[in-house]
């Protein structure tokens, strides 16, 4: 492991059980990333990106394997401080916006502190600044269905960045979304990149991978450059 890596995996693997089939979804992946790097992972559907980046991000455990987060071994940790450390370093972004229809924008990105011992202005406050960070503060009474799929992403991207963390995974994040709407959303990953953000971003798409700093390609559960 290298001295910056924030994201250590070593000879991780990944086995499903579909009754009595194994079916082995990752298979001897090693990968660093450093601390303030954009990665970009491409591949085929099927290939592994979304087992890998939620492997990442602490949604899912390896079958075998080491993986360090922050120079700290993960292996060994239970739930409960799996969710801790995941709450802490990982704001997640995914393809399909999973914003709660009933709250408005502004509630949709307080909402994973709701149950924080922080005060409630503070956090309207800061959803508010957040907002205004990529672009919707005067939208922050909007219910997600009165938003654009753009608008939208944008609101997801601000509640994953609620926690302050220090990594930002993103899965597909402008599949659902047209050139120039999702190129605008690839501007704001890049500049959380430039303001020192670790991005993490999984992509069918070789126009929104070109605008990260690096790019790993997958191949039927390896990493094949
Ligand atoms: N919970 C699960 N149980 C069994 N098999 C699974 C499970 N999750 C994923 N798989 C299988 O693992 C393989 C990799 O899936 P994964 O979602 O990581 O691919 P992907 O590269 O993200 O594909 P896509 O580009 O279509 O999103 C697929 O063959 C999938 O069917
Ligand atoms: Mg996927």
């Amino acid at each position: 492991m290298s001295k910056t890596s924030i994201i250590s995996l070593r000879k991780i693997k990944k086995i499903y059980k579909l009754g009595e089939r194994e079916i082995e979804v990752l298979k001897d992946i090693n990968l660093e990333v450093e601390k303030g790097e954009f990665l970009a992972i491409m591949g085929v559907s099927g290939s592994g990106k979304s087992t890998l980046l939620n492997i990442i991000g602490l949604m899912d455990k390896p079958t075998e394997g080491e993986y360090f987060l922050m120079g700290r071994k993960i292996a060994h940790l239970d739930d409960d401080h799996l969710s801790e450390l995941r709450n802490a370093y990982v704001g997640f972004v995914f393809q399909q916006f999973y914003l709660i229809e009933y709250l408005n924008a502004l509630e949709n990105v307080v909402l994973p502190l709701l149950y924080s011992h922080k005060s409630v202005s503070h956090l309207q406050k800061k959803a508010l600044n957040l907002l205004e960070k990529v672009g919707l503060k005067e939208r922050y009474k909007s219910k997600p269905s009165q938003l654009s799929g753009g608008e939208q992403q944008r609101v997801a991207i601000a509640r994953a960045l609620i926690n302050e963390p220090e990594i930002i995974l993103a899965d597909e994040p402008t599949g659902q979304l047209d050139t120039e709407t999702a190129l605008e959303i690839m501007d704001i990953f890049s500049k959380l990149n430039a303001e020192g953000k670790t991005v993490v971003m999984v992509t069918h798409d070789p126009n929104m991978a070109a605008k990260a700093k690096r790019i790993t390609k997958m191949k039927d559960g390896r990493i094949v450059d």
